[in-house]
């Protein structure tokens, strides 16, 4: 589980698992001294590297576990992880969508609504149920001196053509529209999503009202705002008008 920071968010990190025959990542945000928000749980824990992440590679034998551990299954595909970081930390606690928690049950989680979650986070760090959707989206942004990172989990895919994979992965991504570059995919837009008018206004006014400059989404790697270039927000926006 090798956890790499984001750039220009202090305390937020990333990490790929292996997800079927694809890979996903899973986000660790550090909360405070003691609470970490795990949002997508991977099924690759490893405490070993997780205590040497959080403490910067200082002895991480002698460092104690996060005392708070929160876990968000941001949508109802998201979820592999989360039976995994319970069994090692006991008192962690599980949220979703609060119109999915049925849906999670069926699969063996029992999670919170996510206003349960709402309470404890701290101020910079925001998460949104999304409207309109089948499969319970929930997106975080965390604020960082001003700047916002959206957090996304299957709304947008940004695979660039060099990390392409190879053979059926890659043929697969490429058929559901998930990928080269920033998309959003065949499979979001018509299994994803129920109400397109509802999920549209809701995204569209935040990215009104947050405007990103960085996206980290489940599948793919960071994009961020660069002087001179089409801002995010306007890349976003171009792709929900033309996709949505
Ligand atoms: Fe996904």
């Amino acid at each position: 589980m090798k956890l790499k920071p984001i750039e220009d968010f202090p305390d937020v990190w990333s990490g790929l698992y292996p997800a079927g025959s694809a890979r996903s990542n899973q986000f660790l945000i550090r909360l405070d001294e003691e609470s970490l928000l795990v949002i997508s749980a991977g099924t690759n824990l490893d405490l070993s590297s997780l205590n040497a992440t959080l403490t910067g590679g200082k002895d991480p034998a002698s460092v104690q576990p996060p005392k708070n551990m929160y876990l968000v299954a941001p949508n109802t595909l998201h979820h592999m992880g989360i039976r995994k970081w319970k069994e090692e930390f006991a008192a962690a606690r599980g949220y979703g969508h609060s119109k999915f928690l049925k849906k999670f049950s069926k699969k063996g989680h029992n999670l919170e609504p996510l206003d349960h979650l709402l309470t404890v986070l701290p101020s910079h760090v925001r998460a949104f149920e999304a409207p309109g959707t089948r499969c319970g989206e929930i997106l975080f942004i965390v604020e960082y001196e001003s700047r916002y990172l959206w957090i996304c989990a299957d709304s947008f895919f940004h695979i660039p053509q060099s990390r392409m994979p190879t053979g059926a992965v890659g043929w697969y991504l490429k058929l559901s529209g998930a990928a080269p570059g920033l998309r959003i995919s065949r499979l979001f837009k018509f299994l994803g999503i129920k109400h397109r008018s509802a999920y549209k206004e809701w995204i569209l006014n935040l990215l009104d009202q947050f405007e990103p400059h960085t996206l980290i989404v489940c599948h793919g790697v960071p994009l961020q705002s660069k002087q001179g270039e089409t801002t995010l927000k306007e890349k976003l926006v171009n792709l929900i008008m033309a996709q949505l």
